[in-house]
């Protein structure tokens, strides 16, 4: 678990307690996703949430009331036909090039939330004002250092009450950040990866096998 993705998805929490009614997590079984779809069923949204087919159940355990497998499911189809008249929120957690239709999938003045990727973001200026003029909200979020104390302690009540559980964590050594990079760089890491930087192992079989169960994971 990072700050940032706290933090992250503490924004998305201040997002889903301002609406009630239906949201849409775009991304749903990474380290962002994973909580997203929480706070929402904890803020009392339904929720509709994609991922791949691997991860179906993983996504159904979180909470999510409708799990769209983006790999066999028409996206844009399937949030129509679980709400007809669109969702309140969309979160895409992934990036606008794999979900160009995402005003799509909004009621009318609804708003969607794109987590700020520094990779795959697109034209941010041009996707707000196209946003604006079909009577929708896009809201870009990046860490909020300023809020993050508040919303760790938010977090951190929830996560003591019982109504959010802390994704899979994979911890790998610091010796194995460059495997870190490749498993992140699939786009499929279940869950967070954290790097264990103190005390560090000598090249053993007990860090090989944290390796190697780190990695299959996502198929590095
Ligand atoms: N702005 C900020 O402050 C901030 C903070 C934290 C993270 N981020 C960024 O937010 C993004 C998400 O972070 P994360 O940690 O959740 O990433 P992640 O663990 O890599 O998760 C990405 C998710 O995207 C899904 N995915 C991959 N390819 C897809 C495709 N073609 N179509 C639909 N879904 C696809 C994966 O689902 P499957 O595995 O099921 O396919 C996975 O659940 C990253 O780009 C990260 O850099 C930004």
């Amino acid at each position: 678990m990072t700050p940032s993705s706290n933090e992250t998805n503490g924004g998305k929490l201040q997002v889903c307690k301002e609406q009630s009614g239906k949201g849409a997590s775009y991304g749903a079984a990474g380290g962002v996703g994973s909580f997203a779809v929480q706070f929402a069923k904890s803020g009392g949204l339904l929720v509709a949430a994609t991922c791949g087919t691997a991860n179906v159940e993983y996504v159904r355990s979180l909470g999510a009331d409708r799990v769209i497998d983006y790999k066999t499911e028409d996206v844009c189809r399937a949030v129509r036909e679980w709400s007809a008249e669109g969702v309140d929120v969309v979160l895409d957690a992934v990036g606008p090039a794999t979900l160009p239709q995402a005003l799509d999938l909004l009621r009318p003045g609804g708003r969607l939330v794109s987590i700020l990727t520094a990779t795959a973001d697109g034209d941010i200026e041009r996707d707000r004002k196209e946003a604006e003029r079909r009577g929708f909200r896009k809201v870009t979020m990046i860490i909020d250092f300023e809020r993050a104390r508040d919303s760790m302690r938010e977090i951190t009540n929830l996560i003591d009450a019982g109504l959010v559980h802390v994704p899979p964590i994979h911890v790998l050594l610091l010796e194995d950040a460059a495997l870190a990079h490749q498993m992140i760089d699939t786009g499929h890491v279940r869950g967070k990866l954290v790097l264990k930087v103190a005390e560090l192992y000598a090249r053993s079989p007990r860090r090989d096998t944290i390796a190697a169960t780190a990695a299959c994971t996502c198929g590095v």
